[in-house]
């Protein structure tokens, strides 16, 4: 069911520092900073040549990154997204089978301008994973 690795999310304390690093030492084609009011967070996309990373850092009031930070101050691994052709029949299996679906279970629009769901970190080895209908 799940296709391609389409990106890794690192919350960073400091989103013009981590990006200067992997600009500068680790050579990477790093694109400029969006925000996603919708999400709570202001993201760096790097273009790696096999996937992406996605640096998060918390925007607004009620961001979901802000606790993760407070938890991990020096920033840490968030989530991983995995690709998905049927994003509705992707849920409803997971949801079948037991794993919890994020936020009412219905697919929000995400950064890449695509539908996206999140399954409940407890569900799969202590790691958050969103998917991507592409
Ligand atoms: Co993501």
């Amino acid at each position: 069911m799940i296709g391609r690795l389409n990106h890794v999310a690192i919350a960073v304390p400091d989103l013009e520092a981590a990006s200067a690093q992997y600009r500068d030492i680790l050579g990477a084609n790093v694109r400029p900073p969006q925000d996603e009011p919708d999400h709570g967070v202001t993201v760096v996309f790097i273009e790696l040549p096999n996937t992406k990373i996605e640096l998060l850092h918390p925007l607004g009031e009620n961001s979901p990154i802000a606790a993760f930070l407070a938890k991990n101050p020096s920033g840490g691994m968030h989530h991983i997204c995995y690709e998905v052709d049927d994003i509705l029949a992707a849920r409803d299996k997971l949801v079948r089978n037991g794993a919890r679906v994020l936020g009412g279970g219905e697919p929000k629009i995400g950064a890449h301008g695509k539908p996206v769901l999140f399954l409940h970190p407890k569900d799969f080895n202590g790691t958050l994973i969103e998917l991507e209908q592409v």
